[in-house]
C-alpha cells in the first residue's frame, strides 16, 4: 500500500486551472523554465492517446531499428515525462481516449478513483481529469502546429497505416532508414509486441501503483472501443458537447476505421 505521504503527493492540484499531480505542481517553476535545445524532440500527447506507442516508434527510429538498444531501459526512462519533475514512482479520438483513461484510472492507484462510468463521463467532459481538458489540449496543439516545428499525428492513422505514419516521424526526425528497417519498426511496435515487451508494458511498476490485474496498461489498442461503453444517449450527448467545444477548429477525427 502507498504511504499517506505519497498519497498526498500524488493528489491532483491545479496550475492555471489544469489538474496536475501535486509533485508536478510543487516543481512547476522548474518545469516552466525548461529550455529545449534546438534538436530536442518533445512528444506532446494527451494521456491515453498512444504516448507509449509513439515513444517506442521514435526510439526505434533513433536507434535505427536496433531492438536490443531499445531494450536498454523501460520506456518511461528512455522518454521521461517532462512534468514528472520528481518521478513519484518509488523504485482519438476523444471517445476512445475517455474509455482508455477510465480504465487507466481504475488501475492507476496514483490517480483519483474514476467512480462509475456515468460519473466519469461528467468528470471527463468537464476536463476535471489529470492534465486537464482533452478538448483544450487537442485544439491548442492543432492551432500551433503551423507556427512551430510540430508534427501532429493521430492514433487512428498510425493504426490504419503504421508504416506511412512511422515514415512521417522518421522524416520529421531528419532520419532516413532502409525499407527493411522501417518494416522491422512496424513489427516491433505492434500492439502484440509492445504488450509482451517488459520495457514497454509497465510490468516492472509495482502493483501498488499500477494494478494490472484490474486493467492491463497496454489494454486493447483498438479504434472504436467506445462503442462497448457509451450508451446511445451518452454518445449523442458527447457528440453535441464535442461540437460545441471544438467549434471553429478545422481538426477532423475519425471515430472508426
Ligand atoms: P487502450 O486503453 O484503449 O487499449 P498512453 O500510452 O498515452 O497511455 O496510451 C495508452 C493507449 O495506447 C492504450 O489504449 C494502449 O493499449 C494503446 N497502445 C499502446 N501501445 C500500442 C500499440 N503498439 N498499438 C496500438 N495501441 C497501443
Amino acid at each position: 500500500a502507498l504511504t499517506t505521504e505519497l498519497r498526498t503527493q500524488l493528489q491532483l492540484r491545479e496550475v492555471a486551472g489544469i489538474p496536475l499531480q501535486a509533485s508536478t505542481v510543487d516543481n512547476w517553476s522548474q518545469i516552466q523554465n525548461f529550455e529545449a535545445k534546438p534538436d530536442d524532440l518533445l512528444i506532446c500527447t494527451y494521456p491515453k492517446s498512444g504516448t507509449t506507442w509513439i515513444q517506442e516508434i521514435v526510439d526505434m527510429i533513433e536507434q535505427n531499428g536496433d531492438v536490443e538498444k531499445c531494450q536498454r531501459a523501460v520506456i518511461q526512462h528512455r522518454h521521461p515525462f517532462i512534468e514528472w519533475a520528481r518521478p513519484p514512482q518509488p523504485s482519438a479520438n476523444a471517445k476512445d481516449c475517455m474509455v482508455s483513461y477510465y480504465h487507466f484510472q481504475r488501475m492507476n492507484q496514483m490517480l483519483p478513483d474514476p467512480g462509475t462510468w456515468e460519473e466519469y463521463f461528467e468528470t471527463f467532459i468537464n476536463g476535471k481529469v489529470g492534465w486537464g481538458s482533452w478538448y483544450d489540449h487537442v485544439k491548442g496543439w492543432w492551432e500551433m502546429k503551423d507556427s512551430y516545428q510540430i508534427l501532429f499525428l493521430f492514433f487512428e492513422d498510425i493504426k490504419r497505416d503504421p508504416k506511412q505514419e512511422i515514415q512521417k516521424v522518421m522524416q520529421f526526425m531528419g532520419k532516413s532508414l532502409h525499407e527493411t528497417v522501417l518494416d522491422k519498426i512496424v513489427q516491433e511496435t505492434s500492439f502484440e509486441k509492445m504488450k509482451e515487451n517488459p520495457m514497454t508494458n509497465r510490468s516492472t511498476v509495482p502493483k501498488s501503483i499500477l494494478d494490472q490485474s484490474i486493467s492491463p496498461f497496454i489494454r486493447k489498442g483498438t479504434v472504436g472501443d467506445w462503442k462497448n461503453h457509451f450508451t446511445v444517449v451518452q454518445s449523442e450527448r458527447f457528440d453535441e458537447i464535442y461540437r460545441q467545444k471544438m467549434e471553429g477548429t478545422s481538426i477532423n477525427f475519425c471515430m472508426e476505421l
